[in-house]
């Protein structure tokens, strides 16, 4: 016999008690759908199929996992049980030879490890089906399984079927099965529904394979399910705690980490310091020698070696590198800022590259721009990149400086070398090493006020 791998996964319950339009596999755990944590924990077993069972908002589903490799769906139109579920892949896996995974797509906390140890356990003990158990101290809901001192299992009965003295069993059924594909197949189409809920139940297999094993977990909250948001809560609760224990062992340094919230998605280097109330979310990287928050959010970003990050937003963007961003900086997408920049106080940037060593540390805004080298911005500089209907370029280059409070006006260039006065509104572009200065000539008019008071007393009278 092949041991060739094949999954099915379980996705097409609504999930009433979620309380919800969206299907329950779809909600959110630690920068992913609950069914893609679910995909995740396949990573140490070889899989020469998957495929996802869908239902209820199929197309939804489909489309959320349309990223996913070599993933195959099937559909189960009406919900009638676990088993007719997995009868839904019968036509798929015509031909198929080796086992059968089936695992829950509610079932966020698995363990690579402990998919891989089980099927590991059904390969070396030449199983018919081996069943993912555990001992809970409130089994109340789950199904019991019932097995001899040798882990061999006679029967699967669920909470509601069973009799008192069944239910004391505290060996509850994951729903997480690996069988021999070929002794299923006898089995499978046969179900009957002959239960207090008139379902096809996966369970009722077992009583008819032999032998079936039951492998206790050692954690049990790996096979906890979701089921309402409270246990998603949970669920988020100790997958922060896994997350962030493998980063400080890995060598990054938390202050507060109760208040810092990590995705699985994130990848940070050692030598990192992550600071109170600071959030890393989706496709997200920080080098070595970071320093990141206090008070700060990371979306689907690269911040390069060395930078520091405080109280700041940032999203969809690369810092390059040994820069300073904050406090109080929104680079809002598209941005690129290159190494050793101070990005700073108040200061938004929007579809922006920067070079190296430009510095931008005051009240800004740069949107649609483009900034070469040691180039710096003046406090409260703003780049007028939108008339109404479009967004047009700004390119400052190297070495340019613009004054305090000064406008330009998209499109236009500032060449290397340009100084821009303070409060200067800049319409044209301006040529290499030039000063542009676009305020009225100073006039002062002595002794104007008593003048005008006369005036307006005369006036009165
Ligand atoms: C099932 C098991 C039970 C086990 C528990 C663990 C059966 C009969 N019982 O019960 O022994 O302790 O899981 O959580 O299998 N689904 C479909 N199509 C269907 C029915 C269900 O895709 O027609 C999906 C659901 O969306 C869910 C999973 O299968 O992801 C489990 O179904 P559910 O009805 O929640 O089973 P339980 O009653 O919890
Ligand atoms: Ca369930």
């Amino acid at each position: 016999m092949t041991n060739s791998l094949a999954v099915a996964v379980l996705a097409a319950g609504k999930g009433t008690r979620m309380r919800s339009r969206l299907p329950k596999v779809l909600h959110p755990l630690g920068g992913r759908t609950l069914v893609e944590n679910v995909l995740a924990s396949l990573s140490q077993v070889k899989t020469e199929r998957q495929i996802a069972i869908v239902g209820y908002a199929a197309d939804e589903v489909r489309s959320t996992l349309a990223h996913v490799t070599n993933l195959e769906f099937v559909e189960q139109t009406e919900q009638l049980g676990t088993g007719h579920a997995v009868q839904q892949v019968i036509p798929a896996l015509a031909g198929f030879e080796g086992n059968l995974l089936v695992l829950n797509g509610d079932v966020p906390l698995l363990r690579p490890e402990t998919i891989a140890k089980m099927v590991q356990t059904h390969v070396d003990n030449d199983n018919a089906a081996t069943i993912l158990t555990a001992q809970f101290d409130d089994p109340t809901g789950y199904g019991r399984v019932f097995c001899d001192e040798n882990y061999i299992v006679t029967e699967i009965i669920e909470h509601r079927d069973c009799t008192p003295d069944q239910r004391a069993n505290k060996r509850i059924n994951s729903g997480i099965y690996c069988f021999n594909w070929q002794k299923l197949m006898t089995i499978l189409p046969h179900l009957k529904s002959d239960n207090d809920q008139n379902e096809y139940y996966l369970t009722d297999v077992v009583k008819d394979l032999s032998p079936v094993m039951a492998l206790d977990v050692d954690d049990i909250e790996e096979i906890s399910g979701i089921n309402n948001r409270k246990q998603l809560s949970d669920a988020a609760t100790v997958l922060q705690r896994r997350i962030k224990d493998e980063l400080m062992l890995s060598g990054i340094t938390m202050l507060n980490p109760d208040s810092i919230t990590i995705d699985a998605t994130v990848t940070v280097e050692p030598d990192v310091i992550i600071e109170p109330e600071t959030h890393l979310r989706g496709n997200t990287t920080i080098a070595a020698g970071c320093r990141i928050g206090p008070g700060t959010l990371i979306e689907n970003s690269t911040i390069g070696e060395n930078t520091t990050v405080r109280y700041s937003v940032i999203n969809d963007s690369t810092v390059k590198g040994a820069g300073q961003i904050g406090p109080y900086t929104h680079l809002r997408g598209e941005v690129v800022i290159g190494e050793g920049c101070r990005i700073g106080n108040f200061v938004e940037v929007k579809k922006t590259t920067i070079g190296n060593k430009t510095n931008a540390a005051h009240l800004s805004y740069l949107g649609n721009a483009t900034l070469g080298n040691k180039v710096n911005i003046g406090a409260g500089t703003i780049t007028a990149n939108y008339d109404g209907y479009n967004k047009h370029p700004t390119t400052i280059k190297d070495n340019a400086k613009t004054g305090s409070n000064s406008v330009l006006v998209a499109p236009v260039t500032l060449g290397d070398n340009v100084t821009v006065g303070a409060g200067a509104v800049v319409t044209k572009d301006v040529d290499d090493d030039c000063l542009i200065v676009t305020r009225g000539e100073r006039r002062v008019i002595k002794d104007w006020r008593p003048k005008f008071v006369d005036q307006q007393q005369t006036n009165k009278e």
